[in-house]
């Protein structure tokens, strides 16, 4: 199994170019399932989620032809509407072809995704919304079978809590249905953003996009056309990443393809932490603090602070000069990353769903193992800023949803090996 081998305790410089965004990405794979004409998607990032979501598409029966950062699907000859457990267990976004497969085909069948890493991560709000849209929903030998007999029809849908995937699905339940949908409570990020200028660019009018109150009017039956190729938006998640990089070696690095304002809440709390930027267009430069101060966070939906980014500011957090609070209140267990950061000298005491960091004079090399995506991250930048030596293994983790991970480390001068057990 492969695993990271990194020195820690280099000063770092240069240029890091962030690739498209993973979670938007995968929604708007999902989306190419309303449509019966070939789509391009570029900027595409590089990682092991996005080929699953195509191969995905393909066992459903789509044609895709993928290379790097741009893919051409073509779904006017899918012949099922069933996602099957082993792709489903594979990731959980899966769950996404839900909504899509329903408007088009009017029924279709798909894995229940079961716990995760991260929490138990439920889905009844995404069964929900298909609900309200005339769908009717049984499950059968763990799967979720839906079917919608005459198709889907327009009405109201009130989330009762925010959800990013739960609001992808029925944006792309409502793009085919019948009439008029409202979408009360809507989940407010920028990949539910790129997702409506998708649907609405293909032929589902949306109003409200970027609000709380999405209204989408359907196409009744009509499969969506997307007259243009679809660039997925910069990783916001990736950027505030390589920001918490700089932060940690103290080093001066440039993010290049980034938008500044889809990470301002990372911005802002590594200047209360005491660091600087030159921001410039699509481009920002993190400069070095004289020490690092202690920091406050309270994850929430967008635009609030990312429950993404809880793991990596955490890591920064362990060489602040005072105690720092993370409290993390979208997930009930995320912080799989906290005994693995201790394993590498870090003080943090849980209670609850809150971690105290207590301050740390230095962090040092260790072997540790890698739980989920981003608590996987947190592990690589505290391993950059820890004396000597650090094995993470587990890193498909990381491989799911950072693109060139140790090639872009490698260039601002990070010394990140990936090597392989036998
Ligand atoms: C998306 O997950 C992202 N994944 C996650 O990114 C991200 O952490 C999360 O949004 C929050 O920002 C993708 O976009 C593929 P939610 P999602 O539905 O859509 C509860 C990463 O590392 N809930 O907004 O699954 C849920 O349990 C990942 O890239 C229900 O109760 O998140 C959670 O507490 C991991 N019932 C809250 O809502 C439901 O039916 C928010 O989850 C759905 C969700």
């Amino acid at each position: 199994m492969d695993y990271l081998e990194i020195e820690g305790g280099h000063k770092l410089n240069g240029e890091i170019i962030i690739s498209g965004a993973k979670n938007s990405a995968l929604a708007i794979i999902a989306a190419t399932i309303l449509t019966d004409k070939p789509v391009t998607l570029t900027n595409l990032p590089n990682v092991v989620d996005i080929r699953t979501m195509l191969k995905l598409l393909q066992m459903l029966g789509a044609k895709v032809e993928h290379n790097d950062t741009v893919a051409h699907i073509d779904c006017s000859s899918i012949n099922s509407t069933k996602a099957v457990y082993e792709i489903v267990a594979q990731m959980r976004a899966s769950i996404l072809v839900l909504g899509p497969l329903l408007s088009r085909f009017k029924e279709c069948s798909v894995s229940l995704p079961g716990g995760c890493a991260i929490g138990q991560r439920p889905i009844d709000l995404h069964i929900k919304a298909v609900e309200a849209l005339g769908a009717e929903v049984t499950f059968k030998e763990g799967y979720v079978v839906a079917k919608a007999d005459s198709g889907l029809v327009g009405n109201k849908i009130i989330f009762d809590k925010i959800t990013v995937g739960g609001t992808e699905n029925a944006l792309m339940a409502a793009a085919l249905a019948n009439g008029t949908t409202e979408i009360i409570n809507a989940a407010k990020e920028p990949e539910i953003v790129q997702l409506c200028q998708m649907l609405d660019m293909g032929g589902a009018k949306i109003d409200g996009i970027g609000t709380s109150k999405l209204v989408i009017t359907g196409t009744n039956g009509k499969p969506l056309d997307f007259k243009e190729d679809v660039y997925t938006i910069p990783d916001r998640i990736e950027a505030g990443t390589y920001l918490c990089v700089g932060a940690i070696t103290n080093s001066e690095i440039t993010l290049k393809e980034v938008n500044i304002e889809h990470i301002q809440t990372s911005i802002n709390k590594l200047e209360e932490m005491g660091f600087s930027f030159d921001i410039k267009d699509n481009s920002i430069t993190i400069k070095p603090a004289s020490k690092i101060k202690k920091v406050n966070i309270v994850t929430t939906e967008y635009p609030g602070f990312p429950t993404d980014m809880q793991a990596q500011f955490m890591a920064v957090a362990t060489l602040a000069d005072e105690e720092s609070l993370v409290e993390e209140r979208l997930f009930e267990n995320r912080f799989m990353h906290v005994s693995e950061l201790n394993r590498l000298g870090a003080d943090i005491w849980l209670k609850g769903n809150t971690a105290a960091i207590r301050p740390v004079k230095e962090l040092n090399g260790a072997n540790v193992m890698a739980t989920d995506l981003r608590a996987s991250s947190a592990l690589v930048i505290a391993a950059l800023a820890a004396n000597g030596t650090t094995k993470i293994s587990r890193i498909y983790h990381l491989d799911r949803g950072y693109d060139r991970l140790e090639e872009k480390l490698s260039k601002i001068g990070a010394k990140v090996t990936r090597k392989s057990d036998k």
